[in-house]
Formats: C-alpha cells, sequence, structure tokens
C-alpha cells in the first residue's frame, strides 16, 4: 500500500514476495534507515547500528558485533552465562507454579540478565530489590526490572509513534502530540544509566576491578581508544551499541518466544512430537544444551517455521536512490522513486520508504 504522508511517500507491505524484493532483491537501494526523531533523541543523534545510515559507520559497526558478539567464539564463551540465567529463569517459573504467570516478562527477565551480564559484565537487572541509579549506595548501578522493562517499552512504543515532524518538517519544533519530549526524557533516562556503566568500566581500567573477564563494554571502550580505526568510535557510539544491544536482544527474542509457545499451545500434537523427539535424543536425566540442537531436527523445525510466521518488526527502510519494482506485485510502483527528488508520475516531492511487518503464517526468509 502506498500512503502520502506529508512530503514522504510510504509504502508498507505484508507480503512475503514484496518484502523480499524490497530486503533482498534491491537491498543495495533499501538498506539505510531514514533520520527520524527518534533515532535523533532516543539514540545519541543516530550513532548507534538500528538507526545509523548505510555507510563505513554503520559496517563498522556490524563488524563489530559480528567479531565480537556473535562469533563462534564468542557464542561459546557466553554460553555459560545463558546457562545459568535460563536455570534461574525455569527455577522461578516452576517457583511460580500454581499461580498465573505472564511468561513475556520472565523471558524479557532472563534475555536482560543475560544482555546485562554479555554486555556489562553482571546483571543491573533485580527483580527483588528497590535500588535506583544511586552511585553511594552498595548496589547502584541497579534497575528494578519493572523500571527497565518500562523504559524498554516506552522505547519501541515510541519508535514506532507517528510523529509529524518526521513528514512535515516545518512543523517539527511545535512537537504537535508531545513524542519528542517523551524521547528526550527517554534518552535522559538511558543516558544516565549508560554512563553510570561507563563510569563503572572506567574505573575497572583504572584499577578498581568490577569483575573477572572483559564484557561488550570493555570492547567497545578498548575500540574507542583504537586510533587506526576506519571510523573513529565516540562515546556515543558506545552508549548507542550498548544499548541497540540491550533493546535489540530483549524484546525480541522474548516475543518470539512468547509467540512459539503459544502457538504450540494451538497444536498440542506437535507439543507431542518434539517431547518424544526430546526423550529419544536426550532422555530425561539431563538438560538440553545447545550443542544438541543438530540432533533436534524437529525442534529446529518449529524454531525456523516461527520465525517465518513471526518475523517481528521492520524499521523504515528509505530509498537511497530510483528503484524499478515488478509491476506483477505492486503495479502502482511501475515508475522510479528516490530520496529527496520528485516522484516521476507525481505532483509533488517525495521520498519513499518501507516500513511494515509480514503476517502470520506467511514464509518469509528474514536476514539480519
Ligand atoms: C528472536 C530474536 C530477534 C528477532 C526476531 C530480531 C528481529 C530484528 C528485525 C526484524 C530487525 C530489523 C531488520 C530490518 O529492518 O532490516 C532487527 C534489527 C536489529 N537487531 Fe534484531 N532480532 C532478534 C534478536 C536480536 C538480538 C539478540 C540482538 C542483539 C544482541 C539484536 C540486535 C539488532 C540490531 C543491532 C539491529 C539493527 C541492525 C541494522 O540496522 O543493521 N537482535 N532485528
Amino acid at each position: 500500500m502506498q500512503l502520502k504522508l506529508g512530503s514522504v511517500t510510504v509504502v508498507t507491505t505484508n507480503s512475503p514476495d514484496m518484502a523480499r524484493q524490497f530486503l533482498k532483491t534491491h537491498d543495495s537501494t533499501f538498506a539505510s534507515r531514514p533520520r527520524l526523531a527518534a533515532g535523533k533523541h532516543t539514540t545519541y543523534n543516530y550513532s548507534n547500528i538500528t538507526w545509523s545510515a548505510c555507510g563505513p559507520h554503520w559496517r563498522q559497526g556490524r563488524k563489530i558485533m559480528l567479531t565480537h558478539l556473535f562469533s563462534l567464539k564468542s557464542l561459546e564463551a557466553y554460553e555459560r552465562v545463558r546457562v545459568e540465567e535460563r536455570s534461574d529463569f525455569l527455577a522461578r517459573l516452576h517457583g511460580s507454579r500454581g499461580e498465573h504467570v505472564r511468561v513475556k516478562d520472565h523471558l524479557s527477565r532472563l534475555n536482560l540478565s543475560v544482555m546485562s551480564r554479555i554486555v556489562l559484565g553482571r546483571n543491573h537487572f533485580t527483580g527483588s530489590n528497590n535500588h535506583r541509579n544511586d552511585r553511594s549506595s552498595g548496589e547502584s548501578g541497579v534497575l528494578r526490572l519493572e523500571e527497565i522493562q518500562k523504559i524498554l517499552d516506552e522505547l519501541f512504543s515510541i519508535s514506532a509513534a507517528f510523529v509529524v515532524g518526521n513528514c512535515i518538517p516545518w512543523l517539527a519544533r511545535l512537537d504537535l502530540k508531545g513524542y519528542v519530549k517523551r524521547m528526550k526524557i527517554l534518552g535522559q533516562k538511558f543516558d544516565e544509566f549508560l554512563e553510570f556503566c561507563i563510569d563503572e568500566h572506567m574505573m575497572a581500567r583504572n584499577g578498581q576491578p568490577k569483575g573477572p573477564a572483559k564484557d561488550m563494554m570493555d570492547v567497545l571502550l578498548d575500540l574507542a581508544d583504537d586510533p587506526d580505526l576506519e571510523v573513529k568510535l565516540t562515546i556515543d557510539n558506545v552508549k548507542g551499541f550498548t544499548l541497540d544491544l540491550l533493546a535489540g536482544g530483549t524484546d525480541t527474542a522474548a516475543t518470539t518466544v512468547e509467540w512459539a509457545m503459544a502457538e504450540l499451545m494451538k497444536n498440542p500434537e506437535k507439543i507431542n512430537t518434539a517431547a518424544e523427539e526430546l526423550d529419544r535424543v536426550i532422555g530425561r536425566g539431563r538438560w538440553v544444551e545447545e550443542k544438541d540442537t543438530p540432533n533436534l531436527p524437529y525442534l529446529d523445525a518449529i524454531l525456523k517455521g516461527n520465525f517465518q510466521a513471526a518475523p517481528g518488526w521492520l524499521a523504515a527502510h528509505p530509498a537511497r536512490g530510483p528503484q524499478r519494482l515488478p509491476s506483477r506485485t505492486l503495479p502502482h510502483f511501475q515508475r522510479h522513486f528516490g530520496p529527496d527528488q520528485p516522484v516521476e508520475h507525481g505532483s509533488e516531492p517525495g521520498r519513499v520508504g518501507l516500513s511494515g511487518g509480514v503476517p502470520s503464517g506467511e514464509v518469509f526468509e528474514q536476514g539480519h
């Protein structure tokens, strides 16, 4: 569907075929991000990866993540953290037996705890205590889970809000619905927390140990000191990347697992088949480990099917240049569009972007 939002032409789609056109076939044209208010105010003026335009900074950011976080070596090194947190998660769920629980809250807590330990070296989020980001207390730098969850929920909802100034720039300074004000408050909250974490890491570098091993923030701070990096990494970049990891790695994974559980509950025969596979391959005497995955093809297929059925949200993708799209899937797009240049057959100047998701049940290969 094509929409005209102020001076911006937007395409939304729920067709996997169309999404493939934008995200795979014409990836080089649509790989970038628009400069929207959310990226400016919540992530240090587009200093992170998620909101940064396609270019050397974005490429370098992705390379850093791939090398230091998602490489086989790093994934293996952090497995212990995942195992420990998963076992705490299961113990908490087991402890709540007989009560109504919101599974998503437990999953979010699990993911936040894992990401916090991997990225910041320790768990900064607690479900039981009431410490604030108080540098004078013994347990400083700890946020209550409800608090961080509220902050992250606000981040996701405000990033998806319709901000008039994004489409009608001359109205931006009026902040008609107050979203920008909320973004600035949110940015401030993140900054207080991240400043604390950076201070803690800096002190550790100066001889006040904070923990045994290097975490992702240590790696980023080392890189910020590296004069040979292709693109200089600033402290704002360190904060922006950290935020990407905490926000990107929490809600997405929790929603995906929650979705999978809901789908399985609707299909009990699939639960039985999966349970039968687990009994046969693993038995009842031990927990499933990550290295078991290749031996559990049915469970693996459930996970892959779930990613296809519920690939999650997409951030907006602006066009970087003219692009002809196939008439078969988008007849009214049989013309060229480009950023900040007139639409060929339209009367007004426009930019084209893509946003949207793919509905449940449709198959779409989502690259990451
Ligand atoms: C089930 C888990 C996850 C799902 C379903 C998911 C989904 C997505 C989607 C749909 C996008 C947007 C892609 C686009 O617009 O082209 C994205 C981007 C991103 N995700 Fe995830 N994600 C997951 C886990 C994670 C984790 C664990 C992390 C970090 C630890 C993460 C970090 C990011 C980052 C940094 C981006 C921006 C990448 C870029 O702009 O190049 N995600 N994710």
